[in-house]
């Protein structure tokens, strides 16, 4: 089967990867990919979110499956476009996709459901919001509904700066439509973990487990990223937790998704923060993680391919996945002051360097010039490596990494040193 995988990023790099592997797969296509993709396929200039031109491309290229990596074309709508022409897609629908694009529609359901997240209110009046933050404790969360690139979200840690993001998410209207209306929660405290599950609207499998590093520099501080790296399993999960995670989380939502007459079929991933009182959802995301995917793919024994048509089917019970036991460590490779400003078109160098098979590179944000590669984006490539342990794991990839050269690359050094030693028993 040929498959057409959309989006640019380290995640669809991965994934496409990871596709090549099954026995089903024929030719991969990536929309448009990135320097890394035509390792495993074949790049396509065709924007995330040119609908017809995919739909064109995999009606001309005997697509048999499409797999969106961004939530932006999610939210967009592009699975029943691509529906509504006969093809196939793994995703969740508009409707269903809203569990991300709109923080409000999440909390809302959640709230109906009992769902444990956060504490919050909605508003849709800046006036309203700053007459309640006047009321309120500090630190609190301040939320934009819609998509924001990742920065819709700023915690507060007094009225003023309350006020000033309220300002421009409502006012400013920063994130445009993103910010007619907002929601003030609870912060919460505890440490967060990355959940990955496939859903079939009926039933669902869990993926590994994986903990994402936010802040650009050491020791979790600066400013707030994609995601600086990432570890697998995470170190902070318990069969104790996934238990609760299934009865307090998993079994309302499908649920209460189905009393709203919501399928949803694709991956879901819930942030989740472990607080003293148990796990709390932070936010539900649609589609799956960026480093997160590059943590957790490489442990994956099953057939990825198998378990997407099985999620589209609704079969997924009948399935099994299988994990590599070794915990794997993802290390990103930024460019100088990402997440800020930054300049791209800068060669890469050590790309080529022979590497143990536990090392894979997985582009982000690079491109190809002249036969060259060079930066192209914020994120530029994510180093994963898999080891007996998470200190080997860490070895390797900081390793592989110290090969790689561009000017202005900066990584963190503390990707998953927490970890280190750790008791890790689940996937
Ligand atoms: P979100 O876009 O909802 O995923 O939020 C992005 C990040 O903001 C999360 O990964 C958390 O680090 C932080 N965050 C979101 N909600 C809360 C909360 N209620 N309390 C504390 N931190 C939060
Ligand atoms: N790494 C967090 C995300 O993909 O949303």
């Amino acid at each position: 089967m040929n498959i057409l995988v959309i989006g640019s990023g380290g995640r669809e790099h991965a994934l496409a990867w990871k596709l090549k592997q099954s026995p089903g797969a024929d030719r991969i296509f990536c929309a448009p990919g990135n320097a890394g993709t035509p390792e495993v396929g074949e790049n396509v200039a065709i924007p995330a979110n040119d609908f017809p031109a995919l739909v064109r491309f995999a009606k001309e290229n005997n697509i048999g499956l499409t797999v969106v990596g961004p939530d932006d074309p999610l939210a967009g709508g592009i699975v029943d476009f691509f529906e509504a022409e006969g093809l196939r897609i793994f995703g969740p629908s508009k409707s269903a996709a809203q569990l991300e694009s709109s923080k409000i529609f999440a909390k809302e359901l959640m709230r109906k459901n009992g769902i444990p997240t956060a504490r919050g209110a909605i508003f849709q009046e800046a006036a309203a919001a700053v007459a309640f933050l006047r009321e309120s404790r500090f630190p609190i969360v301040i939320k934009a509904d819609g998509l924001a690139l990742g920065k819709g979200v700023i915690v507060a840690k007094d009225v003023a700066e309350g006020c000033a993001a309220v300002e421009a998410m409502m006012k400013e209207r920063r994130f445009g439509d993103a910010g007619k209306r907002i929601l003030i929660e609870e912060c919460l405290t505890g440490s967060e973990c990355s959940l990955h599950v496939l859903v079939d609207g009926k039933s669902y499998r869990m993926l590994a487990t994986a903990r994402d590093h936010k802040r650009a520099h050491d020791g979790d501080t600066g400013p707030n990223t994609g995601g600086m790296g990432a570890l697998s399993p995470a170190d902070n999960f318990s069969a104790e937790l996934q238990a609760r995670f299934d009865d307090a989380v998993m079994r309302p939502l499908l649920q209460g998704l189905n009393s709203a007459g919501v399928k949803f079929r694709g991956l879901l991933f819930p942030g989740l923060m472990i607080t003293s009182e148990g796990p709390r959802v932070l936010e539900f995301n649609c589609r799956f993680g960026d480093p997160e995917t590059q943590v957790i793919l490489p442990r994956l024994k099953s057939d990825l391919l198998a378990l997407f048509e099985a999620t589209i089917d609704g079969t997924l019970d009948r399935t099994a996945i299988e994990w590599d036991e070794r915990a794997a460590v993802t290390v990103v490779l930024a460019s100088g002051g990402y997440p800020g400003k930054y300049e791209v078109g800068k060669p890469i160098s050590g790309l080529d360097t022979a590497r143990p098979q536990a090392v894979h590179i997985f582009h982000a944000g690079t491109r190809e010039e002249s036969g060259a590669v060079v930066t192209a984006g914020g994120r530029v490539l994510a180093v994963t490596a898999l080891g007996e342990t998470v200190a080997a794991a860490r070895t390797a990839a900081y390793e592989a990494a110290s090969q790689i050269h561009f000017e202005g690359c900066h990584y963190r050094r503390d990707i998953a040193l927490g970890a280190v030693g750790a008791k890790i028993v689940t996937h």
